[in-house]
């Protein structure tokens, strides 16, 4: 089984694409297995998005048939096969995650005035913030819904999660303070907007499983490192991938002025190329001065730290991974952060 991409079908069907350094999963029965969990998600979110009002159904299908990679449901039922992963909690808690990540994305598009998002027109773009916002809001609700169902516990854990997504945003929004080390703030700001999320999947498709306290909390700990892995990773796509091909439109982060991982190292380097340095300290609005950081950045030692600092999070998960139960599940998941990795190339 390969992970999609981003740009492709919703996965209703089961089908798999070829990505060069996609996840492969080696055990056939593991593969049909998380085919068949990755199925009853995406049925259970096309379900989950349906309103009285049909506005608020296409807004909201708007990105979910966009596709998007599944990343976040595929770390819950992967977390799942560690132990039964039929239990349909299972399923509820993996679409819950992918629900709330998708309200993010509404949410984020707007914020970061986004035009693309997921190979297709972003909602802020196609209708407008409102809308954008309110398609938001309605997926929360949703996710909130069926969140219900699994119980006091889970809804406080969920909660808590959100607010971490929240306050990760919020300190990404108003910076590091003056005695605050620039790189460390980013750091707490992608375990907090991306590593939260990514860690209650695992923790909530290992607990819903029945897999064992001492490894649920291990499999919460791996989506932490794999979520801040997954958002550096990301980081650099926005720098180093051509155009188009994430989906996104690529110098987002710089446009916006949100100075990412390969940008905080040229900053932090007082022998760093000092136009790059010029450019990355100011405002930066005309294409002409985006797509010229964009080229010195790629050639920067920035972004070959930044490439470093992922391989320390991937190394960091691996140790992870190698102390949980050796099964088809522990190599699939080894698989997913190699993945993580090489989708940067
Ligand atoms: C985008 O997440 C936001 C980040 C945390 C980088 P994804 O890259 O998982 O987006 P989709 O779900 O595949 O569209
Ligand atoms: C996405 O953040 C939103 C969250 C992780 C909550 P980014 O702004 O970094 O991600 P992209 O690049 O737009 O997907
Ligand atoms: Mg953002
Ligand atoms: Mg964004």
């Amino acid at each position: 089984m390969t992970i999609p991409r981003g740009d492709s079908t919703n996965g209703v069907s089961g089908e798999t694409y070829g990505v060069p350094g996609g996840l492969d999963i080696a055990d056939p029965a593991l593969a049909e297995s998380v085919r068949q969990g990755m199925t009853r998600v995406e049925h259970l979110l096309h379900d989950s998005v349906r309103s009285e009002l049909d506005f608020a159904t296409r807004t909201s299908l708007h990105l979910v048939d966009a596709g998007g990679k599944r990343f976040r449901p595929l770390f819950a039922i992967l977390a799942a096969h560690f132990g039964e992963p039929d239990d349909e909690r299972v399923t509820k808690s993996a679409a819950v995650i992918e629900m709330v990540h998708l309200a993010t994305l509404y949410h984020d598009d707007v914020m970061d005035e986004a035009t693309m998002r997921r190979g297709a027109t972003s909602a802020n773009a196609r209708w407008d913030n409102s809308v954008a916002i309110l398609t938001g809001d309605f997926l929360f609700a949703q996710a909130s819904r069926l969140v219900a169902d699994l119980g006091t516990d889970s809804a406080r854990s969920m909660a808590r999660t959100f607010e971490s997504l929240v306050t990760g945003q919020m300190r990404e929004t108003i910076g590091a303070g003056n005695d605050e080390d620039i790189v460390e703030h980013y750091l707490s700001v992608i375990d907090e907007k991306t590593g939260s999320l990514i860690a209650t999947a695992g923790r909530f498709g290992g607990f819903f499983a029945g897999v064992d306290e001492q490894h649920v909390r291990t499999l919460d700990r791996i989506g932490t490192i794999v979520g801040s892995g997954f958002q550096i990773s990301d980081d650099i796509i926005d720098i180093a991938s051509p155009s188009g091909e994430s989906g996104k439109t690529p110098g987002t982060d710089l446009r916006e002025g949100v100075r990412t991982l390969p940008m905080l190292y040229v900053l932090s380097d007082e022998n760093a190329d000092p136009r790059l340095r010029e450019l990355l300290a100011g405002p930066i609005t005309g294409d002409d001065e985006v797509d010229e950081a964009l080229r010195r950045l790629r050639e920067s030692d920035g972004l070959a730290r930044t490439r470093r600092t992922l391989d320390d999070y991937a190394a960091d998960a691996h140790r992870q991974i190698a102390s949980l139960p050796e099964c088809p599940a522990r190599e699939a998941m080894a698989s997913l952060v190699d993945y993580v990795v090489a989708r940067t190339h």
